[in-house]
């Protein structure tokens, strides 16, 4: 019997070290220690010896049953981290391979161009202010010295969505609303970017472009001349479209300064000789400006024998155009991924 044993415990441990993985090393569990297998038939039999044989039979039984249990254990153990390192290796990461690159969006070249633009006031101690799209007829025109009828209207084809109501022209508008709101007739100092909205629409015109309006207002005696406006715009146009350009004033006209001006700048593509941006005479219209019209001021609250201010407007467009070098205002509406891509955080990094 115990010879019987011996070989069940040899046989078993031979069969063992040759399985190669846990689903066959399971089955031959079953099979050694199982209710079926030879060791429990041995056991079942035990009552058939005699008296004196049974508890040596017995414990050798168990003997061999537990060196088989501690040679299962060791092999589940090997097969399971040999099954590790396999699968280790096989999801192994190659670092070194290209990662994908994530898209990022960018700003649109307009924005970027409002947030240069605010931050430079900013720095020069003006407001930022907000005002409505739909404006009305009395805000965009009449408390700007354009009553009904004035001829002066017919330079801007508007929107009208009543007969009071319209898509504002001109961020001019603002001018009128910050003033009468300063119920306390404090200085103003404050720029207003937003949407405007004309009747036009050709290469350098959108039906829809945004403005840019400045107003400085404060009483008479703190001398608000045109030698401020000039200092300003000059910081605002350098700062804009380069250090070198130059400006110059030409008389013209708007219903709400006296004087007005046009304000042009040196050809930034041909620094001042002629070229066809240009159209060969070496300057660039830029802005609009004047001395605030008393008129202006006496409509919207303020005494103009007590108070001074001046004024200017531009697009943002036509400055990102420049800026960026875009040959088509379309493109700055049209959203097309191609075009907005180029200006990839350029003026970020
Ligand atoms: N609002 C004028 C326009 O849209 C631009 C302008 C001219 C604004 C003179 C001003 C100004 O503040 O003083 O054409």
């Amino acid at each position: 019997m115990k010879e019987k044993l011996e070989k069940i415990k040899e046989n078993a441990k031979e069969s063992i070290s040759k399985i190669q993985n846990l689903q066959e090393l399971q089955d031959l569990k079953v099979k050694l220690l199982g209710k079926k297998s030879e060791l429990s038939t041995i056991l079942k039999g035990l009552g058939s010896l005699a008296a004196e044989e049974r508890p040596k039979i017995g414990s050798f039984v168990n003997d061999v049953r537990n060196e088989i249990e501690s040679n299962i254990n060791e092999a589940e153990k090997r097969l399971k981290e040999k099954a590790l390192s396999q699968k280790l290796e096989k999801e192994k990461i190659d670092i070194t391979m290209p990662g994908t690159k994530i898209k990022r969006g960018s700003k649109h070249p307009i924005n970027r161009v409002i947030e240069e633009i605010q931050d430079l006031f900013v720095s020069m101690g003006y407001d930022v202010v907000d005002g409505p799209e739909l404006e009305t007829d009395e805000f965009c025109f009449e408390r700007l010295n354009l009553p009904d009828g004035h001829p002066a209207r017919d330079m801007q084809d508007s929107f009208y969505i009543t007969s009071e109501y319209l898509l504002r022209t001109q961020t001019s508008a603002v001018q009128a609303r910050t003033m009468l709101g300063n119920t306390e007739k404090s200085p103003i100092r404050m720029i207003c970017t937003g949407k405007t909205y004309r009747r036009e629409d050709d290469a350098t015109h959108s039906h829809q472009f945004n403005q840019v309006e400045g107003l400085v207002v404060d009483r008479k005696e703190l001398n608000v001349s045109l030698a401020d406006l000039k200092g300003t715009l000059e910081v605002f146009v350098k700062k804009m479209v380069g250090e070198k350009s130059e400006l110059r004033f030409r008389p013209s006209y708007f219903p709400f300064t006296e004087p007005s001006y046009e304000v042009d700048v040196t050809c930034f593509k041909c620094g001042g000789k002629g070229c066809p941006l240009c159209k060969k005479t070496g300057w660039i219209e830029l802005l609009g400006a004047g001395m605030v019209h008393p008129n202006v001021l006496k409509m919207n609250g303020y005494d103009p024998e007590k108070y001074a201010g001046f004024a200017f407007g531009t697009g943002i467009d036509r400055l990102a155009m420049f800026k960026y070098g875009i040959t088509d205002m379309r493109y700055l509406y049209t959203n097309d991924v191609r075009f907005l891509s180029q200006f990839d955080r350029k003026d970020e990094e």
